[in-house]
């Protein structure tokens, strides 16, 4: 184990360097799976017909006028599929439905000479329908008891006891939104078979192995049939792990029966409303505080609204129940999960799978309850983290908590919080309509897959006769940068410039049974698989060497290029050496493979330790909030995040800016809205476009936004000492939407308890000062966000403490 965080000399690894791909990006050249179109001939395009009913039973589906346009080939129905009609891992999810389940839906699929072609031939494709009753909103599913799939619980102690024990206890419920990827390119397959029936898929997926198994059980084949290739991916976020499947079947399933290259690639609004998202989720809590603050318990019941399939829900929910706690200590819990089924797109994967969600109730509770018990919401938070010896809530030991007291009083420092939220109280007292404030949000996010058998990765590491190295991995290249980490990996581990390696791309006949590039292990399992690899070629280099070089085998070294024999004068180079061991006919291929030990996860009782490690990080934003619109800018963000020993700084630096920025975007800024009201566009995303749909751009960009990597953050046991980055860096931009609480809460008066909407759009922070506001005119500390939560006002200090709760669990009357 140890040998993976073993400290070489002059490693590649912790250099300074470009993403490997940068310049190609930034030019232009860069090659995507749409791309390769123009290089193939003769490629017939696909185009879906789909039906505009949130849920309706196709009757009749007539193809015969679509045959008749002119450049159709073909049109692809549920008749046409010789294995299994479903694109998904659960057999709910068939490929050519009967049933319309989500406003939209793809029923059939038209093969056209051009693109143009297939449009018209799917508008003549005549489908019947009987419309059915449908669920939109995850409250219409919720009352109507409609869900899906696996309903868990992860509980610790005694939550009634808990909750008894308790000085104060508040309630509450909140709804809050889920998020579109908008990678820049949309889910893209392109399919081709050869003259002897082998299928070759190239496919915009983080998961080429399930892509393949997907294609190989709609085709009714085996696996070795299949192939699929992914060169690079224009950003996937988790929206590629599960949905390209189907995509990459229809092609597949077309260059089958016509034997022609098939493309098929989603345009904008397509992917947009074909296409799951980040899982809205509704959620009902009861909490329980010591007088001085001190979390004692949480009952909850969290709802992710699903959608039409079940996809990755189950596994996105157990994440969002296992990452309730965030960083804090809760003695008594019990967090109950259920999956909505409604007549939505199927949500899916998307950055932080579950965690995000999981971890915005905690956040908004606290954020809420802080006024409310008289304590700085900074140092509610501070209060309540995980020491050591503490256990998260599903019986893992939470390792390291001090890095995340290290990041916090580091960013305390570093972003000069104590002069500043001086000068923002000056501020504020002069500023009658312009509010600021500074929020700290720490973030602790388990890195493994839940399922201990995903936590696997292989490699393939090939020597030329020159000395020249090829690496293939299990993983896929997202713009995460998995691909620079794994020839840094290879070139530290060999002992080679970075220059002597090149990476092939992602292929399913290189390296088998991939895990999907997700859950942020992508380094972890394929650095580890990449590192297996070419410790087996050292090992058998190593042995030439020391006969050559008259030493030792241990000590012979391998250091850019050179291989060295200590104790002597005597080297060479790796191109010489490499050219020995092929005269002695060793061999200069290995293929590698890892698996992460200590993992071991029971799913009925939700209890085990599912994480390699915690990776933690810190974050403080400051906002000015306008008084007459909501309107706010982000003043400045200070983060402090641990990436273990970095294997790569500035890709692990974009990582945290990136994901950051991306959260920020789904809190604040991001509303998808669907339409859920009677009539013949129920069920229709409305914001189907970037001109309805709000990404953050330069414009919301921070205004000063510092990011450091923890220092002394070694991590034992992981590839050379890193920690994965991918995912919790998003969950730092809780930071943005306290701070937006708290400046709105400026408005009114001293301990006032603000309910912001998620997202915290302009819009919702009006509404929210207008509570403050309110809290100011009457008197009443707390109001309700009208529609969401009941306002509770009274004339004491603890308004949200519902009537009821108090005789329940004897609270003390007066709090
Ligand atoms: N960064 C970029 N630029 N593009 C992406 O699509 N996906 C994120 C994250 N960072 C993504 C990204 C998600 S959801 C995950 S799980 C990880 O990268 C996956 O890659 P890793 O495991 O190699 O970190
Ligand atoms: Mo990431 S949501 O695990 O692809």
């Amino acid at each position: 184990m140890s040998y993976l965080s073993e400290r070489p000399t002059k490693p590649v690894v912790g250099e300074t360097i470009p993403h490997e791909s940068s310049a190609l990006h930034v030019t232009g050249k860069a090659l995507y799976t749409d791309d390769l179109v123009g290089r193939t001939k003769d490629v017939l395009h696909a185009y879906p017909v789909r039906v505009d009913q949130a849920h309706a039973k196709v009757t009749r589906l007539d193809t015969s006028q679509a045959l008749t346009v002119p450049g159709v080939v073909r049109v692809l129905t549920g008749d046409d599929v010789p294995g299994v009609n479903d694109a998904g891992v659960h057999h709910d999810e068939p490929l050519f439905p009967t049933e319309v389940m989500y406003f939209g839906h793809a029923v059939a699929w038209v093969l056209g000479e051009t693109l143009e072609a297939a449009r018209l031939g799917s508008a003549a494709v005549k489908v019947d329908f009987e419309p059915l009753p449908s669920l939109v909103r995850v409250t219409e599913a919720i009352e109507a008891g409609s869900y899906q799939g696996a309903q868990p619980t992860v509980a610790r102690g005694n939550v009634d006891e808990g909750l008894d024990r308790s000085e104060h206890v508040f309630t509450g419920t909140f709804e809050f939104a889920g998020q579109e990827h908008f990678y820049l390119e949309t889910q893209a397959a392109l399919a081709q078979v050869d003259e002897n029936g082998q299928i070759f898929i190239q496919s915009s997926t983080q998961h080429p192995t399930e892509t393949q198994d997907i294609v190989s059980h709609v085709l009714g084949l085996p696996a070795h049939c299949v192939t699929v290739q992914c060169l690079r991916m224009g950003g996937g976020f988790g929206g590629k792990e599960m949905q390209p499947h189907g995509y990459a079947a229809i092609a597949a399933l077309g260059a089958t029966l016509t034997g022609r290259p098939v493309r098929l690639r989603l345009n904008r609004t397509q992917d947009l409303t074909m296409c799951g998202k980040r899982h809205g989720f509704h959620a009902e809590w009861r909490v329980g505080f010591s007088s001085d603050g001190y979390l004692e318990a949480l009952d909850a019941t969290l709802t992710a609204d699903g959608g039409w399939s079940i996809d990755l829900s189950e596994p996105v929910l157990a994440r969002a129940l296992c990452h309730i706690d965030n960083a804090y200590w809760i003695p008594d819990v019990r967090v109950h999960g259920r999956i909505a089924k409604t007549n939505k797109t199927s949500q899916t994967a998307f950055r932080g799978f579950g965690g995000p969600q999981g971890m915005l109730v905690l956040e908004d509770i606290l954020g809420r309850c802080a006024p409310l018990l008289g304590i700085d919401p900074a140092e509610l938070r501070r209060r309540n983290f995980y020491t050591e010896g503490q256990e998260t809530p599903y019986g893992m030991p939470v390792r390291h908590p001090d890095r995340l007291e290290t990041a916090w009083s580091q960013v305390l420092s570093s972003g000069d919080i104590s002069r500043r939220q001086a000068d923002i109280s000056a501020f504020n007292a002069a500023h009658e309509d312009t509010k600021r404030a500074i929020a700290i949000t720490p973030v602790k996010f388990g890195i493994s897959f839940n399922l201990t058998a995903f936590n696997q990765g292989g490699a393939l590491v090939l020597v030329y006769k020159d000395g020249s190295v090829l690496i293939n991995h299990g993983g896929t290249e997202m713009g995460q940068g998995l691909h620079t980490k794994m020839m840094q990996v290879a070139a530290t581990t060999l002992g080679v410039p970075l220059s002597t390696v090149r990476l092939a791309p992602t292929r399913t006949d290189k390296v088998p049974n991939a895990s999907a590039t997700a859950a942020s292990s992508g380094t972890d399992l394929n650095g580890g698989a990449v590192k297996n690899a070419c410790d087996q070629i050292r090992e058998r280099l190593t042995v030439v060497a020391a006969g050559r070089l008259g030493v030792p085998a241990h000590d012979v070294r391998f250091e850019q290029g050179n291989v060295i024999g200590l104790g002597t004068d005597e080297q060479m180079t790796w191109e010489e050496l490499i050219n020995i061991a092929y005269f002695q006919r060793i061999q200069l291929s290995a293929s590698g493979f890892y698996r992460t030990e200590g993992l071991h996860w029971d799913a009925t009782t939700m209890k085990g330790t599912p994480f390699k490690y915690f990776a933690y990080g810190v974050a403080a934003t400051e906002v000015e909030v306008d008084g007459f619109t909501g309107a706010y800018r982000t003043r400045r963000v200070d983060i402090v995040h641990d990436v273990g020993d970095s294997l790569s700084p500035l890709i692990d630096l974009g990582q945290i800016e990136g994901g950051f920025v991306q959260g920020a975007g789904w809190l604040t800024l991001e509303d998808l809205r669907w339409d859920d009201r009677d009539g013949p566009t129920r069920g229709r995303l409305s914001t189907q476009a970037a001109s309805t749909y709000k990404l953050p751009s330069f414009s919301e960009m921070p205004e000063v936004f510092n990011v450091e990597l923890l220092d002394k953050a070694h991590e034992e046991g992981a590839v050379y000492g890193s920690k994965a980055v991918g995912e919790p860096p998003l969950m730092l931009a809780f930071s943005v939407r306290e701070a937006l609480r708290q400046a709105a809460a400026a408005f009114g008066p001293e301990g006032t308890s603000i309910d912001l909407a998620s997202p915290a759009t302009p819009e919702a922070v009006y509404w929210a000062i207008e509570q403050a506001r309110d809290a100011r005119a009457d008197g009443h500390l707390t109001q309700g966000f009208p529609g969401e939560v009941p306002a509770q006002p009274g004339p004491d200090a603890r308004p949200m403490l519902a009537n009821a709760e108090r005789g329940q669990y004897g609270v003390p009357s007066g709090v």
